[in-house]
């Protein structure tokens, strides 16, 4: 199966490999605009429009017997249908023509090299977690979309306090309507600008202002049920233990107000962050504190271990609540190289847990409190043990 990128020219422009592999198909998929620029094809030559329903596309594609060409706008392997191709068909059996991408189009129009840039897409995700992706890189190109334009790009990136970037809006690149805008982000967020446009980010010099690396946020800054969720301090060390990666699947199991998990998608947005409460009322608490941290939370409402039936199996679980029963069956889906970390109050279930686990250390905050002197005291929390692993067993002590 050819798949074949067109930039401006169509097809004209494209290599003679490029236009063989259109030549000999029997059967051409492609959007309408694409297959109308064909013109007339050979006698007995089929073409399948591509819509909104790229699964009867997929299975038209299937059933031909003969060669199949699949065009596309510019790079079909950058945020492209070639990923989707490979997923079904294999990656061996695509031979694919690219066109120059948006992204590469827009940083030639610039005059830039691109090699050191970080590519952020808004598409499917929230825009808060697309502009903090974006707010973290010197040099970025942001995919936008009709449903975070431009100006919406611009507002979130001022919400989070940058400043000082200057923003390139590129509009239809490739096409004969492309142009190119050069404004501050004051500009882009005030702005009325086409969807269909790559922005690309640039640092200007001088001292950065992209939001501070932060974790174990304050506890006000979640709204929770009377008290029910891991403390600021404590949720850092569990945090820590985690070990994120930047990319899987990552539970929280009786997440409450769903803190951890909102966390975990703060400092990891490629990661997919489940959130799993049996409280009723919890679930939309979860979901509007995520909205309120911009980031993207699946919240599973039911009780555990019954609740995580049918769930992705995960990289990292967090356990904030639920028995042992609730961390054998954590540790029955973990996937291999995984990391399971639960925090416990009560001393018998942190030790039952660290006899699983095989790591656990205990946390004891104490807050300052100023005394009506004007001296300080220390408010004692209870402790909390943090448990972690699958480790092999607990460090042992030096035998004498
Ligand atoms: C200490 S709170 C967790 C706090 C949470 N990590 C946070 O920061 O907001 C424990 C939570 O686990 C929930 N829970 C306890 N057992 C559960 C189970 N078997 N399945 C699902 N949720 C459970 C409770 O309803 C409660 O909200």
């Amino acid at each position: 199966m050819a798949v074949v990128g067109l930039g401006v020219e169509g097809l004209c422009g494209a290599g003679a490999e490029a236009r063989h592999a259109v030549d000999r198909a029997a059967l051409v998929v492609g959007g309408r605009r694409h297959l109308t620029a064909l013109g007339a094809l050979a006698a007995g030559v089929r073409t399948v429009p591509l819509t909104g329903d790229l699964g009867a596309a997929l299975d038209e594609i299937q059933a031909e017997p003969g060669p199949v060409c699949v065009l596309a706008s510019g790079d079909p392997g950058f945020f492209g249908i070639v990923r989707p191709l490979a997923e079904r068909f294999g990656a061996a059996s695509l031979e694919v023509h690219p066109a120059p991408s948006s992204v590469a189009l827009a940083f030639a129009r610039l005059g830039m090299a691109w090699d050191d840039a970080a590519v952020v897409s808004a598409h499917g995700r929230p825009l808060m977690a697309a502009a903090r992706a974006a707010a973290s890189h010197p040099k970025v190109a942001v995919l936008v979309s009709p449903e975070s334009p431009p100006e919406a790009l611009g507002g979130a990136l001022l919400e989070l306090g940058v400043t000082d970037r200057r923003a390139a809006v590129c509009a239809r690149m490739g096409d004969a309507g492309e142009r190119v805008d050069i404004v501050d982000l004051a500009g882009l967020a005030a702005g009325r600008w086409d969807p269909l446009s790559v922005v690309i980010l640039l640092a200007e010099p001088g001292p950065p202002s992209t939001p501070a690396l932060a974790w174990g946020l304050p506890d006000g800054s979640f709204d929770h049920r009377g008290g029910m969720i891991t403390g600021a301090e404590v949720r850092a060390v569990a945090l820590g233990k985690l070990a994120l990666p930047p990319r899987g699947v990552v539970w929280d199991v009786g997440a409450g107000s769903g803190s951890v998990a909102i966390e975990c998608a703060r400092l990891c947005p490629g990661l997919r962050v489940l959130a799993v409460e049996e409280e009723g009322d919890d679930a939309g608490r979860i979901s509007r504190n995520a909205d309120r941290h911009g980031v993207a939370v699946e919240v599973i409402g039911g009780r555990a271990p019954a609740a995580l039936a049918g769930l992705p199996d995960p990289d990292r679980v967090f356990v904030g609540g639920g028995g042992h029963a609730v961390l054998s069956a954590v540790l029955d889906h973990l996937r291999p190289g995984g990391r399971v970390v639960a925090t416990y109050a009560a001393v018998d279930r942190a030790v039952g847990a660290a006899d699983r686990l095989g790591a656990m250390v205990q946390v004891g905050v104490s807050r300052a409190r100023r005394l009506p002197d004007g001296g300080l005291r220390l408010a004692a929390e209870n402790p909390v043990f943090v448990v972690w692993g699958p480790r092999e067993e607990l460090d042992r002590e030096p035998t004498t």
